[in-house]
């Protein structure tokens, strides 16, 4: 079954990022000229899928709005003859993806966000990517694709992990695998345990926020007791699902990440993506010089 939508929870109100996410929405941060969620839809159309939907809340407005054709702001540009710029704006809002939303009245974590959307996905295959996370690819929506495809193939949920330091790993959700013998880059999911303490990891590897999901998830999310923090976490649907031997596959990320949703990690990612950049980068890196020693 072919897998058309994509769950974006955006309803998290960015409190490692504050005070600068006090009115604005931590996706709406900007990374050189683009707001770090426009990275994020980027790469949800390049790997094909169609539909998009934000979980959301009455303070992420600007993330919606962001993706509208603004037609003051087209005119403006065209009267005023700025092509590139106007090239920009218009590829923002011809996007080809389809955009809705559905809020999430209150904040009860990721596997609670995850469930608004239930009514909409209809007993359809569905994937969910983490908007904190940004993906550097050799090819933009590459890793998604490939789960994508794969899932059409053998209808097997899908996780993507990816590799980080001891230190990091009680951050994420950790992942324990097997082994796949048919291919390189494919595991399957032994174990997965959100933010454990770092003495009880057993594997270098987490959830780097990119899932492919049959509906049966919404099943087990309705089983999750909540947490500690009366959060209902995705991770523990994911663990219910082992537990009935459904089993899970862990595709291993290839490229980098970049975790924004905290201060040194956006840091990390502006400076890259300054690098990278066609029309800054050069620049960029003589200023960066000054700093070496
Ligand atoms: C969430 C998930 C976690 C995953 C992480 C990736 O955690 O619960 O399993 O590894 O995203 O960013 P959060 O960042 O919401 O604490």
């Amino acid at each position: 079954m072919k897998v058309k939508k994509v769950v974006v929870p955006i309803a998290g109100l960015g409190t490692r990022l504050l005070p600068a996410t006090k009115a604005i929405p931590k996706e709406m941060l900007p990374l050189v000229n683009k707001p770090i969620i426009q990275y994020i839809v980027e790469e949800i159309s390049k790997a094909g899928f169609e539909e998009l939907i934000f979980i959301t809340h009455s303070s992420k407005y600007s993330v919606e709005n962001h993706f509208d054709t603004s037609f003051e702001l087209e005119s403006t540009l065209k009267n005023r003859v700025k092509r590139s710029l106007l090239n920009e704006l218009k590829a923002i809002s011809s996007l080809s993806i389809n955009i809705s939303s559905i809020r999430q009245g209150e904040a009860k974590g990721l596997g609670h966000a995850i469930n608004c959307a239930k009514n909409i996905i209809n007993n359809e295959p569905f994937a969910v990517v983490l908007p904190d996370m940004l993906l550097r690819e050799k090819k933009l929506g590459f890793n998604l694709a490939l789960m994508k495809k794969a899932f059409e193939k053998n209808s097997r949920t899908s996780i993507l992990v990816a590799e980080t330091s001891k230190k990091e790993l009680s951050n994420y959700g950790v992942v324990e695998v097997k082994r796949n013998n048919l291919q390189k880059e494919l595991f399957e999911v032994l174990k997965i345990v959100e933010k454990p303490s770092a003495k009880k990891i057993k594997s270098n590897l987490f959830a780097v926020g990119r899932y492919i999901f049959n509906d049966s998830i919404f099943s087990y999310i309705s089983k999750v007791k909540p947490d500690k923090t009366g959060e209902i976490q995705l991770t523990d649907a994911i663990k219910l699902h082992l537990k009935e031997k459904d089993s899970v596959d862990a595709f291993k990320l290839d490229g980098t990440f970049h975790d924004c949703g905290d201060k040194i990690g956006y840091l990390k990612a502006i400076v890259e993506y300054a690098l990278f950049d066609k029309s800054i980068g050069k620049d960029f890196k003589t200023f960066l010089k000054k700093y070496e020693k």
